[in-house]
């Protein structure tokens, strides 16, 4: 059986929500949707589509791009993402997980 969720989309100042079944993921169903979210492997290793969760939980999968501890700081790939709840997510976030990853020898 599919739940839907109520997924919050925040970038700069403005949020949208959307109603995403747990089986799709998140980021496919926004584009669908017609929200303009970044994207480019939708394979979870770019890091383009990454995102913050500020409330909720996701089930990440197979999500190669990111590190552990990125993970555990709340940073996901929403094209690899599946929600597990009501959620409220910081999208456009490429640049700061860019920056923690690879940006500690700088
Ligand atoms: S689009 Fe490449 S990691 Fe999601």
């Amino acid at each position: 059986m599919t739940n839907t969720y109520r997924v919050e989309f925040v970038t700069n100042g403005s949020s949208q929500s959307l109603e995403i079944p747990d089986d799709q993921f998140i980021l496919q169903s926004a584009l669908d949707a017609g929200l303009d979210l970044p994207s480019s492997c939708n394979a979870g290793v770019c890091t383009t589509c990454a995102a913050r969760i500020l409330e909720g939980q996701v089930d990440l999968g197979d999500c190669m791009g990111l590190g552990p501890s990125l993970q555990d700081q709340g940073y996901v790939l929403l094209c690899v993402a599946k929600a597990k709840s009501d959620l409220k997510l910081q999208v456009g976030c490429e640049d700061e997980v860019y920056d923690l990853q690879f940006g500690q020898s700088a």
